[in-house]
């Protein structure tokens, strides 16, 4: 049972067998989840999602409920008593009271990881701040492995905002357990953070830093991101940013054959002419949340192994 009552908050706390062992068990999930329609009945998951979110909190609920499990949600933390003056500490040991296991996301940096010290139930981090979701780079990982056969020798490129998108921080930090390759495509207001930076350097992880995406040359999977809006200190700071990138058709034959992947929602960073191709692996990567989601569930319940 080793991931049983394991808390997932940041990618750092797995190792890379472990993060291959969920990888392998997700594919296993995909294939027998017909016979799994039982697994977590009589289970509860609570989310609490004091950010917006469609795909992470739905995947979560489709998950469970795919396993037989039941999902109990506060819909918008304005209306819980977080509204009155609750302290988180004290949301998360009431609804420990109501629940196997909690899915949490919230715009502190810390957040989950105080919740997962705070209550003896599992705690899901679906994204705390600008810091960290590692749930979706294990969709990530799961996504580029299913797609390309393999993530060692790959050269990777992240684009966009990788200073305060969390999805490219789990994910470049789960990477330095690979061979590959990385590039960084931002302007210079949005770099790759210096401690991500410096994991990559010590691990001996090559990466580029470039600022268009006709630099890049040929990469085996182009990941875009969202400009962060909500997380610049100052709106005229994400005005000089906006709209920056746009992947269209042309683009695509630029990267030579690229996949491309982004963790919606995106605003205009891929046109949507760009869906239709082969090499448009984002929904894939969306419809992959389940399996790796449901194996996540299974796995800190210890209901599986
Ligand atoms: C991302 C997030 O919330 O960090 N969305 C997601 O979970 N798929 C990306 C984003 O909001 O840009």
């Amino acid at each position: 049972m080793r991931m049983r009552n394991r808390d997932v908050i940041s990618i750092r706390d797995f190792t890379k067998n472990d993060i291959e062992y969920v990888l392998d068990k997700s594919a296993q999930m995909e294939r027998e989840a017909a016979q799994k329609r039982d697994l977590l009945r009589g289970y509860v998951l609570s989310t609490l999602f004091y950010e917006p979110s469609t795909r992470t909190r739905l995947s979560f609920e489709a998950a469970m409920s795919r396993l037989g499990g039941k999902v109990i949600s506060v819909a918008e933390a304005k209306v819980s008593s977080v509204a009155k003056g609750e302290t988180l500490a004290d949301t998360v040991k009431t609804v420990e009271q109501y629940s196997d296991v909690i899915v949490m996301r919230h715009p502190s940096e810390g957040a989950a990881r105080l919740a997962a010290d705070t209550v003896d139930i599992p705690v899901i981090n679906a994204g705390d701040g600008a810091n960290q979701h590692p749930t979706q780079t294990m969709l990530d990982l799961y996504t580029i492995r299913k797609a390309c056969g393999r993530i060692d020798g790959l050269t990777i490129a992240l684009m966009g905002d990788l200073k305060y998108g969390r999805t490219v921080h789990s994910l470049a930090t789960a990477l330095t357990h690979f061979d590959v390759k990385l590039a960084f495509i931002t302007p210079p207001e949005l770099q790759m953070p210096a401690d991500v930076k410096r994991h990559l350097d010590d691990v001996g992880i090559p990466y580029r830093e470039i600022a268009e995406v006709e630099e890049a040359g040929k990469v085996d999977v182009l990941y875009v991101t969202r400009i962060q809006a909500e997380r610049f200190p100052d709106p005229a700071e994400y005005e000089k940013v906006r709209g920056i990138y746009k992947i269209t058709p042309e683009t695509l034959e630029t990267l030579g054959g690229a996949r491309i992947m982004h963790p919606l929602p995106r605003v205009d960073e891929i046109s949507p002419e760009v869906d239709g191709s082969d090499h448009a692996i984002y929904f894939q990567q969306t419809r992959n949340g389940i399996p790796v989601r449901m194996t996540l569930l299974s796995l800190v319940l210890g209901v599986w192994e």
